[in-house]
């Protein structure tokens, strides 16, 4: 553990570490697939003396992925891949009692942050963990000393792989990343529960508001906007999709939600949650005629989904009015409450994911570090997606944790789907 052990790791305070050993703990209990994962990384040592720099939102979820590829053998540093996700003292006990290095401090400002992308850079590593791709775009943009040394990457979410699979095609990716989103078992659920439940648990947090009677705008209806309507709903909000796509929007229309221009919602809506992957989905032209009181925030990866700075230079001031809610008044008089900076509300103003969606997530990436540790000899520079025996065995592992039993394909069934002659 050489480097790991020369590296100290940057928290906000070593002593939050008992508390972070029970949080982590408590994860654990929720995570049997990656419990599996690590008993069998304890007896194999697959990646054994393998340098691994992860910049994962610092959660207790991430503290048992690290532990576990730690328990594979792997020398593994933290850093966030958002200022204000980090749990403090989670990773407080990473760093003090798990042999994890982490630098990670909550509300750490963009000089800080990117400090500690660059101390998890200064670990040399032979494979990167992202999510959102802050790690390996610093490596290959700042750091390409270091390309050499890279066996290859994983890739949490859908924005870093979009940034990504864009690296690719310009020649600018130096090694072969696995998209580890792009797992069914990764986006289905992750995106579709993780995210729906939290981001509400994150606005309820922040707000104590009543769902129940209000407009719930929600722009993007993909994997995660699917998630966060189908909760708001469940909560009695009168819930808009905006989209861009209109297969998407076609789905929300069958789905029961009213589809309709940001430009309308704007006027209407009392929440509004952007989940779109894109920039100024709320931007100058919806604050000019925004309802007066509207909450605003974002369950998108970056904070650009909402155009801040243009809502700072509508605005003639800004007050907090609670944590996580800084209260915008326009110049006539209307006002708007931002939510979490604008920043992943669900790990802003709550603790993102629950453990047992990110137990498949977590498991996802357990699996793709190994086998890009057995295949990337054979692999080229590109995005590659989890091998679909990994998904299923996945699916399979979290189902028999569940007490779930499927049926099996009898031998007379397998040559009916695999026939063409059949069915006539
Ligand atoms: N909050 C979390 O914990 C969390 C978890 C997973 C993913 N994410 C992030 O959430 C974002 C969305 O992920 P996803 O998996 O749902 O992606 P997705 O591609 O399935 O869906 C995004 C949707 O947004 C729509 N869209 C794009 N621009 C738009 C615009 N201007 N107005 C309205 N709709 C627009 C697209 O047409 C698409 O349907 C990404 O940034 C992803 O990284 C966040």
């Amino acid at each position: 553990m050489a480097t790991a052990e020369r590296m100290k790791g940057d928290v906000k305070d070593l002593a939050l570490a008992e508390a972070g050993k029970r949080k982590i703990e408590w994860a654990n209990q929720q995570m049997p697939v990656l419990q599996l994962i690590r008993k069998r990384f304890i007896k194999e040592k697959p990646l054994k003396g393998v340098r691994l720099s992860a910049c994962l939102h610092v959660t207790s979820e991430t503290a048992n992925l690290a532990i576990t590829l730690r328990d594979g053998g792997a020398e593994v540093v933290l850093c966030a891949s958002n200022p204000l996700s980090t749990q403090d003292e989670v990773a407080a006990a990473l760093t003090r009692d798990f042999n994890v290095p982490s630098y990670a401090i909550k509300g750490e400002d963009n000089a800080t942050y990117y400090a500690h992308v660059g101390a998890a850079l200064d670990h040399k590593p032979q494979l990167t963990m992202d999510d959102g791709a802050d790690l390996v775009t610093t490596l290959l943009t700042k750091r390409t000393e270091l390309v050499p040394n890279v066996i290859g990457g994983t890739e949490e979410t859908t924005t870093g792989v979009i940034r990504l699979r864009a690296m690719a095609a310009d020649g600018t990716l130096k090694y072969p990343i696995i998209a580890v989103n792009d797992a069914q078992t990764k986006h289905f659920f992750d995106n579709r529960y993780g995210t729906g439940q939290s981001t509400i648990d994150g606005i309820l947090r922040a707000t104590n508001l009543l769902i129940a009677g209000l407009r719930f705008v929600i722009a993007g209806y993909g994997w995660c906007g699917r998630g966060v309507a189908m909760r708001a709903k469940g909560l009695g909000a009168d819930v808009i999709i905006t989209e861009v796509n209109p297969v998407r929007a076609l789905e929300a229309v069958m789905d029961g939600f009213r589809v309709m221009s940001m430009t309308e919602a704007a006027k209407i809506g009392d929440i509004f949650v952007t989940v779109t992957g894109n920039k100024s989905v709320l931007a100058a032209e919806h604050f000019e005629h925004i309802k007066d009181g509207a909450v605003i925030c974002n369950s998108g990866h970056f904070n650009v989904e909402i155009d801040i700075p243009a809502l700072e230079r509508l605005s003639i001031s800004k007050r907090p009015m609670r944590p996580m809610i800084e209260e915008y008044q326009l110049k006539d008089g209307r006002k708007v409450y931002l939510l979490g900076e604008g920043r992943l509300v669900n790990l802003a103003a709550a603790e993102g994911h629950p453990a047992a969606v990110m137990d498949m997530s977590f498991a996802n990436q357990a699996l793709a570090a190994e086998y890009l540790l057995q295949h990337a000899k054979g692999l080229k520079n590109q995005v590659y997606p989890v091998p679909e025996h990994l998904d299923r065995q996945i699916a399979k592992l979290k189902l028999e944790s569940m007490g779930v039993q499927v049926d099996k394909l009898t031998p007379d069934q397998e040559h009916y789907l695999a026939s063409w002659q059949e069915g006539t």
